[in-house]
C-alpha cells in the first residue's frame, strides 16, 4: 500500500474489474494521459453517462449536459484545437478554475504535481519545448478514442457547478468497470468559442471541462506517474467538542 492506501495492484482488464469494490474503484482511478485507439462504444459511453446521471443535484434539477465526440468529429477537433494551440497563444478559459494568486500549500501542490509529470517523462526545466509538447497532448484528447465536454447554463449558480462536478466524478469512477480510465481536462475550456461554433454549442451554455475517455495504454510512461494525497489529519477535523 501507498501513503494514501492506493492499491499497486490496479486491475486492468475488464475481465479482471469484476468485483472491483467502490473503494478499489475510487483509490485506483488516475489521470491517464495515454491510451490504446480502441474505440469505445457508444453505447458504453451512454450506459456510463446513464449511471453518472444518478449523481445527487440540490432539488434534483440535473443541471449538466455532456456533448461526445468520436471518430471524425473527434479527430477534427483534435486537428483543430492542435491548430490553434501550434499557432497563437492559448485562449483564456471562460472562467477561473484556479485562484487568481496563488498561495500555500495550494502553490506546493500544484509543483509537486506539474514537475512530478514532467520528470516521469524526463522533461527538464529548461525544455520549454519538452513542456508544450506534453501540454498539447490535451488538445489530442492524449490519444482517447472518445472526448465528452461538460457544460452547463451561464445562469447556473455556484450550487450547479458543485452538481457537476459529482456527475464528472460519476462519470471516471463508473468507467472503470469497463475497463475504461479518464482525465479530466479543464486544458480543453480553453478553446470554448472554437468547441461552441463546431460542436454547436448554445450561447445560454457555458463550457466547464472535457474528459479523455478510453483504454489505457499499459506501456505509456506517463501513466506510470502516481499523485500523492496529504494525510487524513491535514484535511479533515474530529470535533470533540463545541466552541
Ligand atoms: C476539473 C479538472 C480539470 C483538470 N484539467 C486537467 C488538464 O487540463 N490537463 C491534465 O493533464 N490534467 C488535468 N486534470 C487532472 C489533475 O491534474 C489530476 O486530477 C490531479 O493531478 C490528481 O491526479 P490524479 O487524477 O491522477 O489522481 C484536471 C482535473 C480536474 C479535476
Amino acid at each position: 500500500m501507498k501513503r494514501d492506501g492506493q492499491s499497486s495492484a490496479t486491475p486492468s482488464t475488464p475481465e479482471e474489474r469484476v468485483g472491483l469494490t467502490v473503494e478499489d474503484a475510487i483509490r485506483g482511478r488516475q489521470s491517464i494521459r495515454a491510451y490504446l485507439k480502441t474505440p469505445v462504444p457508444r453505447d458504453l459511453i451512454g450506459r456510463i453517462l446513464i449511471t453518472a446521471g444518478r449523481a445527487p443535484s440540490g432539488t434534483n434539477i440535473q443541471p449538466w449536459k455532456a456533448y461526445v465526440v468520436d471518430g471524425a468529429v473527434r479527430d477534427q477537433l483534435a486537428a483543430e484545437m492542435c491548430a490553434a494551440y501550434d499557432t497563437a497563444p492559448e485562449p483564456e478559459r471562460p472562467y477561473n478554475y484556479y485562484p487568481v494568486k496563488w498561495r500555500d500549500p495550494y502553490i506546493t501542490r500544484r509543483r509537486a504535481c506539474g514537475w512530478g509529470l514532467y520528470g516521469t517523462l524526463g522533461i527538464t526545466r529548461d525544455d520549454k519545448e519538452g513542456m508544450r509538447l506534453q501540454r498539447r497532448q490535451n488538445y489530442e484528447f492524449f490519444g482517447a478514442p472518445t472526448g465528452i465536454f461538460f457544460t452547463i447554463d451561464k445562469d447556473m449558480e455556484v450550487g450547479s457547478w458543485l452538481d457537476t462536478g459529482m456527475f464528472i466524478q460519476s462519470v471516471m469512477i463508473a468507467a472503470r468497470q469497463f475497463g475504461l480510465e479518464t482525465c479530466p481536462q479543464a486544458a480543453l475550456a480553453n478553446y470554448h468559442e472554437l468547441l461552441r461554433k463546431r460542436l454547436s454549442i448554445p450561447d445560454v451554455e457555458q463550457v466547464i471541462c472535457g474528459l479523455a475517455i478510453g483504454y489505457p495504454d499499459p506501456d505509456a510512461k506517463v501513466n506510470t506517474f502516481r499523485t500523492e494525497r496529504e494525510p487524513l489529519d491535514v484535511f479533515v477535523k474530529f470535533v470533540d467538542r463545541v466552541a
